[in-house]
């Protein structure tokens, strides 16, 4: 008998659900919160408000291009958390009353866990063994984690301040890009050269690291060359945008190099938002035989916010019949 997972995902500002079979997807419906965007970032109240109204339609049309009778569900897997607290609640609600109300088992997702094991999706190709370095890089986080097993997790480093994709996301406020301005700064990078402009890299010890300096001095500098030229960042866009992303790849290399070493483990798996930056898998890529690991990347649909992830976690845990409760709430910070 074939298991169908339901996965509902409602972080942060996508709404997004995903019908599984076997680990194979059948469905990966996302709808992104255009609204933010004038507001150069993620306001909470506007997101609780999208996801109720994106919520049920999504799911629908989820079910219906799967294929499926909704009566055909085997369970529900959400996200628990971390993440919005509002946002959380629509997903983790509404999840809980269509368990109730098809009487299937429901499931609790973490979030983080979930970026990672998004590689064990059918359609990913080769699977990392473990034990590997699990990095977490998104909007909200930036994590360096020992994967022991699928649920045997470690935090081993993480950042202290703001997150790598927050770092993209405020550096490309200050050059006047729009929100999220992770991608529009990798694509212009690419036309740029990225040793034109250099900013000083964090020092901070173990394998933490901390990106408030670098936005800083970021913002400093073209503060001081805009009073020089109003057109600076008009004229320089791609040269600033190449040179802030090399700097971001070198802090993150570095620290996740640093954790292979000290952990003795020869694998290194990405995940969240951040991982499909073409700097950062250049990189690493092209040091493997340098190094002596090697390095895995999610397919590009399953870096960002998805409920393919967050189903094929479900997915794991009906198969260990690890099922949750109806009491259980859900939890904006949220460690595994
Ligand atoms: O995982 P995600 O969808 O949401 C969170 O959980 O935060 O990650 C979103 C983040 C944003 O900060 C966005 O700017 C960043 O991922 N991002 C990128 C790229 N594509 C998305 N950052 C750098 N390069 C990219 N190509
Ligand atoms: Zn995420």
């Amino acid at each position: 008998m074939p298991t169908y997972i339901l996965g509902i995902e409602s972080s942060c500002d996508d709404t997004s659900a995903s019908v599984l079979c076997d680990g194979k997807v059948l469905s990966n419906l996302v709808a992104n919160q255009e609204i933010h965007k004038s507001y150069g970032g993620v306001v909470p109240e506007l997101a609780s408000r999208a996801h109720q109204q994106n919520i049920i339609p999504v799911v629908n049309q989820a079910i219906s291009k799967a294929n499926i009778d909704k009566n055909q569900l085997n369970a529900i897997a959400y996200t628990r958390g971390p993440g919005l607290l509002g946002s959380l609640l629509v997903g983790s609600s509404f999840s809980k009353s269509l368990s109730i109300g098809l009487d299937i088992p429901l499931i609790e997702v973490n979030h983080m866990q979930a970026h990672l094991l998004a590689h064990f999706i059918d359609d990913c190709g080769s699977k990392p063994s473990f034990p590997f370095i699990g990095v977490t890089i998104s909007g909200g986080h930036t994590q360096i984690v020992i994967v022991k097993d699928y649920f045997d997790m470690e935090l081993i480093g993480e950042t202290l301040d703001d997150a790598i994709g927050e770092t993209f996301d405020k550096c490309g406020k200050m050059m006047g890009l729009n929100y999220p301005a992770g991608a529009i700064i990798d694509k212009n990078s690419k036309l740029g050269d990225p040793l034109k402009y250099k900013f000083t890299k964090p020092k901070v010890g173990g394998l933490n690291y901390s990106f408030s300096g670098l936005k800083t001095a970021f913002l400093r500098f073209v503060e001081k060359e805009t009073k020089l030229n109003p057109n600076f960042i008009q004229q320089e866009i791609n040269n600033l945008c190449a040179s802030l992303q090399y700097t971001i790849v070198e802090i993150l290399y570095e620290k996740v190099i640093l954790s292979l070493k000290q952990t003795d483990i020869s694998s290194v798996v990405f995940g969240g938002g951040v991982s499909c930056n073409s700097g950062i898998i250049t990189k690493f890529k092209k040091n493997e035989s340098v190094e002596d690991y090697v390095s895995y990347f999610p397919k590009f649909e399953y870096t960002t916010d998805n409920a393919a992830m967050i189903a094929m976690v479900g997915y794991l845990k009906f198969n260990n019949k690890d099922f949750s409760s109806i009491e259980k709430g859900a939890k904006a910070r949220y460690l595994f």
